[in-house]
């Protein structure tokens, strides 16, 4: 049993804290009520980011001393919306918000995982027709294979889960949400993931 803090309490929050509660853990969950998301980080052994990624720089290096040697596992996509309200384009290109917050948070091991799939596969893989991939980004060996355990806890199998290395990775799969406006207006909003096959 871990002590856990969603940070976001929409579809992705929601959806994952309903998922971890039933799997066993303690989850607290923070909305953006002044002081949720430092009390719930405060006393959470692994504080996951569920907010948009707009902004959410700002918010968790204001929590700097609350996630102060925690795992940050950072699910959320950082993009500039296009008229129509879908991501458009990125809004760190060349970069990446989890190597953003790792630069600004050096005391925490953030890890990106669950952002290249919309947010029912993240608790459901095994639903899809095809097997899906959820990959890791991180510096800290340690803290990716505690966050790839939280995974298995939510239906992933280990041999869908792929390491890609440190958060320097991170760019890669942060850059797939540009497949999602496409994705989207081709197919609405019936669950998909990026795939790795061989
Ligand atoms: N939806 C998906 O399928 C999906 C898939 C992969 C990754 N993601 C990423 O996951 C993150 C959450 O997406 P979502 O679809 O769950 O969004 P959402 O349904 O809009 O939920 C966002 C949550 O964050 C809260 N929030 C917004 N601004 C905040 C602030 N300034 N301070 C604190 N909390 C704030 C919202 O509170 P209010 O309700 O009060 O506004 C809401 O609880 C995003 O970064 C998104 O890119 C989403």
């Amino acid at each position: 049993m871990t002590t856990i803090a969603v940070l976001g309490n929409g579809r992705v929050g929601g959806n994952l804290a309903t998922a971890l509660t039933q799997a066993g853990h303690e989850v607290t969950v923070a909305d953006r009520t002044p002081g949720a998301a430092a009390d719930a980080a405060r006393t959470a052994q692994i504080i996951i980011n569920a907010t948009p990624g707009t902004g959410s720089l700002d918010r968790l290096v204001a929590l700097r001393e609350e996630l102060r040697d925690k795992i940050l596992v950072d699910v959320s996509n950082a993009t500039v919306d296009g008229p129509d309200g879908l991501p458009a384009d990125l809004i760190y290109p060349g970069s990446s918000l989890a190597e953003q917050l790792q630069e600004a948070l050096p005391e925490t091991h953030v890890v990106k995982t669950l952002n290249t799939m919309l947010f029912p596969v993240m608790t459901a893989p095994a639903t899809l027709t095809q097997t899906p991939t959820a990959f890791l980004s991180g510096d800290d060996p340690q803290a990716k294979q505690t966050v790839g355990e939280l995974l298995t806890d939510l239906g992933w199998h280990k041999e869908w889960i792929t390491d890609l290395g440190g958060i320097q990775t991170a760019r890669a799969t942060e850059a797939a949400i540009l497949f999602v406006p496409h994705m989207i207006r081709s197919s609405g909003f019936t669950p998909f993931a990026i795939s790795i096959t061989r």
